[in-house]
C-alpha cells in the first residue's frame, strides 16, 4: 500500500517533470520555434515546414506565433526557455526587443538561431539562417531597370517606393539593395520620384501591413498622379505590393506600372496572373526550413555548423555566422516552372487564393 503510494508520487513527479520539460519519450529534444505572425502567408508556411521537418528528424516542436506583438513574442520565448527547449529558432518581430530572453537562454546554454530576420543588439545570437537579403533588393531593382529599359531608352520614368517595417533589419537590406541599382538612374534624371519620397524612413511600412501600404499609396496617387503616369512602384514584399495594387485599382487610371514584390504569396501570384503585380521574389521556405534543421543537428551534435557568410550580418554586437539561401526572381514567364512544377503550389492553390 505504502509502496504503491511512493510509486504513485514518483510517477506523478515524473509526469509533472515531463510536462515541464517537454522531454517526453526519454530525452526527445525539444525545439522552440517563435514566428512573428499568422497574418502573412509565408510565416505559416515557414512554421509548418519546420515543424514537419523537425518532427521527422525526431524532435519535439513547440511552435508559437506572436500576433505581431513584440511583448507576446518575448513571453513566448521565455516560456520556451523555461519549458526545456534545447534550441531556439526565432523570426523576430522587432529586431532589438528580445534581449532579456536571449540573456536567459545564454545562461542556460540554449543556442539561438535567428530565422530569416537578424536579431540585433545582443551577443547571444549564435547563427542566422536566411536568404541573401541584399540580393533580394538588387533583383527587384534590376527587374525595374530591365522592364523600363533604363539603359536603352531616355525616359524619364516615374517611380514610387514602398519599403518594409523599420523594426525588421531585413527591410533596409531590401531597400538599399534596390536603391544601389536604381539610384544612379534617379541621379541622372531618368527615373523621377514625383512624391520626392526616396529615403527609407518616408517609404517604410509599419508591420509590413497591407492596409498601411494601401493608405500611403492612395495619398501619393491622389496628391501627385492625377494627370501623371506611374511607370514603376518598387515594393519590398508582397503584403505591401498588395496594398499598392489595391490603391492603384481604386484610384489610378493610367497605364499600369511595374510592381515588384517578395515571397510569392498565393494572392500575389494570382495578382501577377491578373496583371496587378509584375514580379515577386521566391524564397523557398522548404529550403530554409531544411537548412535550419541541418544547423540544429550540427549544433546539438557538436559538429561544425555550415555557414557561407561570416562578414555581412553585424548585429551591432558581433558578426553573426550566417547561411544564405538563394532568392529567385519570378514573373509570368517562370512562375509555372518555379512554383507549380516544383510542387510548392498547385494551380488550384493560386486559383483559389
Ligand atoms: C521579412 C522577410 C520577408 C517578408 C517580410 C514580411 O523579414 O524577409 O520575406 O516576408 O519579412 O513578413
Amino acid at each position: 500500500m505504502f509502496g504503491k503510494k511512493i510509486l504513485g508520487t514518483i510517477l506523478c513527479a515524473a509526469i509533472a517533470f515531463t510536462a515541464l520539460t517537454g522531454c517526453a519519450g526519454g530525452g526527445t529534444k525539444k525545439v522552440g520555434i517563435s514566428m512573428p505572425t499568422q497574418d502573412l502567408q509565408r510565416w505559416n508556411q515557414d512554421g509548418a515546414y519546420m515543424k514537419e521537418k523537425f518532427e521527422a528528424a525526431g524532435y519535439e516542436v513547440d511552435l508559437q506565433y506572436a500576433g505581431n506583438k513584440a511583448d507576446t513574442q518575448l513571453s513566448q520565448v521565455e516560456n520556451m526557455i523555461n519549458s526545456g527547449c534545447k534550441v531556439l529558432i526565432i523570426a523576430a518581430i522587432e529586431s532589438s526587443s528580445l534581449g532579456t530572453a536571449l540573456d536567459k537562454a545564454a545562461k542556460k546554454k540554449i543556442p539561438v538561431i535567428a530565422y530569416d530576420r537578424l536579431i540585433m543588439d545582443n551577443e547571444n545570437v549564435d547563427y542566422y539562417a536566411t536568404f541573401d537579403n541584399g540580393l533580394v533588393g538588387k533583383l527587384q531593382g534590376e527587374y525595374v531597370r530591365d522592364a523600363l529599359n533604363l539603359d536603352s531608352t531616355s525616359g524619364p520614368y516615374n517611380i514610387e517606393f514602398t519599403a518594409g517595417d523599420p523594426g525588421d533589419n531585413n527591410a533596409t537590406f531590401f531597400f538599399n539593395g534596390a536603391m544601389e541599382v536604381l539610384k544612379p538612374y534617379i541621379d541622372a534624371g531618368k527615373l523621377v520620384c514625383v512624391s520626392g519620397q526616396t529615403d527609407f524612413s518616408s517609404v517604410a511600412t509599419a508591420e509590413w501591413n497591407t492596409a498601411n501600404a494601401q493608405s500611403r499609396a492612395e495619398n501619393i496617387i491622389g496628391t501627385y498622379y492625377a494627370d501623371k503616369q506611374i511607370d514603376a512602384w518598387l515594393c519590398s514584399n508582397d503584403s505591401t505590393a498588395q496594398g499598392v495594387a489595391n490603391a492603384l485599382e481604386k484610384l489610378y487610371t493610367g497605364a499600369y506600372p511595374v510592381v515588384t514584390g517578395q515571397d510569392c504569396d498565393k494572392v500575389s501570384v494570382k495578382n501577377m496572373i491578373n496583371g496587378k503585380q509584375t514580379m515577386s521574389i521566391f524564397k523557398d521556405t522548404r529550403t530554409l526550413a531544411a537548412r535550419t534543421v541541418t544547423m540544429v543537428n550540427q549544433i546539438l551534435n557538436n559538429e561544425t555548423v555550415e555557414v557561407n557568410d561570416t562578414s555581412t550580418y553585424n548585429n551591432n554586437k558581433k558578426v553573426v555566422p550566417t547561411f544564405l539561401c538563394d532568392p529567385v526572381s519570378v514573373d509570368l514567364s517562370n512562375y509555372q516552372k518555379v512554383l507549380i512544377d516544383s510542387g510548392y503550389y498547385t494551380q488550384a492553390d493560386i486559383d483559389n487564393a
